[in-house]
């Protein structure tokens, strides 16, 4: 028996309504397995700003640090969007909390599922032994590098930086991560044109040293996504920083089906973040149809995470069940398709309903 606290932060547009879902299916795990999850809620977000003006109010800090795993939902409204001259964003809530948790790696695993083939707009013999983990470097870059906009407006500059301390840490996880796969490891970055990538390839080739047994390829950015789509069964670990990785990663995402279905995770010196790679999908806000299996699938990489992976098994057999038969929401099925709610139920129930033939 477990007990572990989890902080949820439910965040802008969908993330409430699908973070609601693996919070129910993380009750079920808790249930048929015997385990106590306690949760306390954070804000963060354009709801932490209505509420307090602060993307990130310290006490979320607080009760995230207090935690065992944080489970978050999504980020953003449009009324930030359209307006580049807003000082305050609810990206910056997302953004500091990786930056004071040291949230080093982004962990995006890329899964294709046989029932969703046709989603994908690959052709279904491109898709067959599609695997992959995408690395992302999270606290570093172009992302947390100085910001300038002139006095007359008229240039703006957006600094990236990186150390080799920052491309060391989280290159051994992905090398790590690695030899527990199909040992190979491809560094995507751009190295005939960036500083900072020509210190990526140095520390990577280094590291490379310690582990013999994964092979390793060096592929440009601009390469690399044409890889993606043209032969994404090359790929095992893709390892790359945090704004290519922010971009291949939803490209790739068009191998599963949609982009709802991709989940992550966010490791680094604290406690570990899971959070559907997907944003806040403000038009389908409160409509109950935003396909909750990207947060249930990141809830499966939470247990994981705490070492319970029957558990995270158990959630990801009753995920496949769900596409398998149909039970999916409209972004996979415009026509016959379930209600996020209904399809977190139905989740739930599965993962109950065997825990009761298991006791028969
Ligand atoms: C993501 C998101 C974020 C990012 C945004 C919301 C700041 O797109 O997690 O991929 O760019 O990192
Ligand atoms: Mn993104």
């Amino acid at each position: 028996k477990m007990e572990k606290k989890i902080a949820v932060i439910l965040g802008d547009g969908i993330g409430p309504e699908v973070t609601q879902q693996s919070i129910k299916v993380l009750n079920a795990i808790a249930s048929r397995f015997g385990h106590a999850f306690e949760y306390s809620y954070g804000i963060m977000g354009a709801d932490a700003i209505d509420k307090t003006g602060n993307p990130l109010p310290d006490e979320t800090i607080e009760t995230c640090l207090n935690s065992d795993a944080i489970l978050f939902g999504a980020i953003g409204h449009p009324k930030y969007d359209n307006d580049p001259t807003a000082k305050v964003r609810p990206e910056q809530g997302l953004l500091k909390l990786r930056k004071a948790l040291q949230l080093y790696a982004n962990i995006r695993p890329v899964t294709t599922y046989r029932a969703l083939q046709h989603l994908s707009p690959l052709k279904a013999k491109q898709l067959e032994g599609v695997d992959f983990i995408v690395f992302r470097e999270l606290t570093g870059g172009i992302y947390f590098g100085k910001k300038e906009l002139s006095s007359d407006q008229q240039t703006a500059v957006d600094e990236c930086t990186y150390t080799s301390a920052e491309i060391e840490r989280v290159t051994r996880l992905a090398f790590k991560y690695a030899l527990g796969r199909k040992k190979k490891l491809t560094l995507v970055d751009k190295a005939n044109v960036l500083e900072t990538s020509r210190l990526w390839r140095k520390v990577v080739q280094q590291i490379a040293a310690d582990y013999p047994e994964v092979a390793v390829d060096y592929m440009f950015v601009d390469n690399a996504a044409m890889q993606i789509i043209l032969n994404p069964a090359q790929f095992d670990v893709v390892l790359t920083e945090n704004m290519f990785g922010d971009i291949i990663s939803d490209e790739a995402s068009v191998l599963s089906g949609s982009l709802g279905l991709l989940p992550s995770a966010s490791v680094g010196n604290t406690v570990a973040l899971f959070e559907p790679i997907h944003g806040s999908y403000p038009q389908a806000a409160g409509k109950d149809i935003a396909n909750p299996l990207g947060s249930i699938l990141s809830a499966a990489m939470l247990l994981d995470h705490f070492q319970l992976n029957d558990e995270a098994e158990a959630v990801r057999i009753a995920v496949d069940w769900t596409l398998a038969n149909g039970f999916v929401s409209k972004d996979i099925d415009a026509v016959n398709n379930y209600s996020t709610t209904a399809i977190g139920d139905l989740i739930a129930d599965h993962i109950e309903r065997h825990a009761n033939a298991e006791r028969r």
